[in-house]
């Protein structure tokens, strides 16, 4: 129920009636004219006209005959306090190309799934000229990309589409959200989603040659993570991805004073974004609303980079042996996204041998045993050409134009140190003799094989971290 609707028709009713029918009758008829001069409601509109605020449009007009009756007693009321969900909760919104925006945010999950509630964009332009300062409408289309995982919330990703370019002179203008209650035209509320300041709109951006190759957009970071296990992931992967590649990361809570200052370095060497997302708090999505921030991810960045990657921080990029990134992606150029398979390794299992030498290696260094079970059904990871995708999800994206690649397990895979980022100390727990070559090694009724790629590449990244931010100490 709106607030202004369910206040303003109660006191009417109430003061009006018992004490002094001549100044209610008054009053009702005043609010009458007021609501006569008040506009129609914007889906009745003419798309050119423009508008004012029209807040108090949807509340319902008073039924002056009602003030006359004495009161029905079996009429009940139903009198609502407080509000459980909000409509609509913004993270981010974003122009996705010359004619396309898209609004990421969270709605009441009730509201979606037992209701039918809808939107529409408007752009509000700051033309100079009044001839060209004319507003025009899209009906917006909506996805929710959670699988249903939402709890009170669920995540919401508009689409505004138009068939006029906003913006056309670049004098500026507005981007407005139209977000229904439910099927009925007549409530809603009206959200200025974004602005564009005058001089801003530049098309060259939406086309390529983009600003990086490749982008990681990390979910939701939380829990009490392990900071030489952040140093390492992102030492690691700043060298995979090179020169041209950006990380962003979002803090709910896991960043703390150690993991900051493993961070700082990259993020002045202009090669990582720290997002503080520690708000989500306060809306009970999923897990963090991890669908949230990889949605807002993809379309903040959607056209800043040829190739955007979605995986965690306990999780590592390969390729094997013979490959490049390079020649991998331009294989896979056709395909708006793959898959990647996991190789699970141990996050305890450590060689006996190398015992004394612990305390100088890195994790991926000395977590040398992969699970090797095969034949089982695994959680992937993605990456995606963004320009070609609407929303994305947190093992690859349903809601894209083209192609999807699965098998891509001989080109690319990535090491999964399951339980790995938020232990504290040493994570060798359990150290076990080299197994005889291509043995297998049992531990918890798991087979485990020795496998030493990561390891191999230690000292290269090692040496990369000292090159490009100097000596860390953790
Ligand atoms: C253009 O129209 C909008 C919406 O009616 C109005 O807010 C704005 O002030 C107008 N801009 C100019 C420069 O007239
Ligand atoms: C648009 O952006 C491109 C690339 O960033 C830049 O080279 C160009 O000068 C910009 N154009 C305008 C009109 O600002
Ligand atoms: C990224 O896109 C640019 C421009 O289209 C292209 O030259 C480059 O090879 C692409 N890089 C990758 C890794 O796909
Ligand atoms: C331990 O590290 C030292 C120096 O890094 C190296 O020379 C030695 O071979 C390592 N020992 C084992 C058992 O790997
Ligand atoms: C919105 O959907 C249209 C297809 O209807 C697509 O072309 C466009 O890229 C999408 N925009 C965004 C920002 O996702
Ligand atoms: C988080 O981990 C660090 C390092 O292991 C430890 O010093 C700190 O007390 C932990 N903080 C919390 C809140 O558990």
């Amino acid at each position: 129920m709106r607030k202004e609707g369910g206040v303003t028709s109660v006191s009417l009713s109430y003061g009006c009636f018992e004490m002094k029918p001549f100044i209610a009758t008054l009053l009702v008829l005043t609010l009458l004219m007021v609501v006569w001069q008040l506009p129609p409601p914007a889906g009745t509109l003419p798309a050119t006209v423009t508008r004012p605020p029209e807040k108090k449009l949807s509340t319902p007009k008073p039924k002056p005959m009602r003030i006359q009756s004495p009161p029905d007693p079996n009429k009940r009321a139903f009198v609502p306090y407080g509000n459980a969900a909000a409509l609509f909760v913004q993270m981010g919104a974003y122009r996705g190309g010359p004619y396309t925006f898209a609004v990421v945010g969270l709605a009441s999950k009730p509201i979606h799934v037992f209701g039918r509630p809808w939107f529409k964009c408007e752009w509000v332009p700051n033309s100079p000229s009044p001839s060209a300062n004319r507003t025009f409408k899209a009906k917006a289309f909506k996805m929710l990309p959670d699988w249903g995982y939402g709890r009170v919330y669920t995540v919401v990703v508009v689409n505004c589409t138009f068939s006029e370019l906003p913006n056309a002179d670049n004098a500026g203008g507005k981007l407005l959200l139209y977000a229904y209650y439910g099927e009925s035209p007549r409530r809603y509320e009206k959200i200025v989603a974004l602005e564009e300041a005058p001089g801003s709109y530049n098309e060259s951006h939406f086309r390529p040659p983009y600003k990086y190759e490749y982008l990681y957009c990390g979910s939701s970071l939380y829990g009490n993570l392990s900071a030489p296990r952040i140093r390492e992931w992102i030492a690691y992967h700043a060298h995979f991805f090179g020169r041209s590649s950006h990380f962003v990361f979002h803090d709910a809570g896991g960043v703390g004073p150690e993991v900051r200052a493993v961070l700082e370095p990259w993020i002045r060497a202009g090669r990582v974004t720290l997002q503080d997302i520690r708000g989500q708090a306060e809306y009970d999505g999923y897990y963090y609303n991890q669908f949230l921030v990889v949605n807002d991810c993809l379309h903040r960045y959607r056209h800043a980079a040829n190739w955007t990657f979605y995986f965690d921080v306990d999780e590592y990029i390969y390729l094997p042996e013979g490959n490049t990134l390079e020649s991998v992606l331009t294989e896979f150029s056709d395909y708006t996204q793959f898959t990647i398979e996991q190789n699970p390794m141990s996050s305890k299992l450590c060689l006996k041998e190398e015992a004394q030498n612990f305390s100088s290696q890195w994790g991926f260094e000395k977590l040398v045993f992969r699970e090797s079970r095969t034949g089982i059904r695994r959680d992937r990871k993605y990456a995606i050409q963004a320009k070609n995708a609407y929303a994305t999800g947190v093992h690859m994206s349903e809601n894209v134009i083209g192609k999807t690649l699965h098998k891509t397990e001989t080109k690319i895979r990535y090491y999964h140190y399951h339980n790995s980022i938020t232990v504290p100390g040493e994570p060798c727990r359990e150290l076990i003799p080299m197994p005889k070559k291509g043995g297998l090694t049992w531990y918890e009724k798991l087979p485990y094989v020795y496998d030493g790629n990561m390891k191999a590449v230690a000292e290269t990244v090692k040496r990369f971290e000292r090159e490009t931010i100097g000596n860390v100490h953790v």
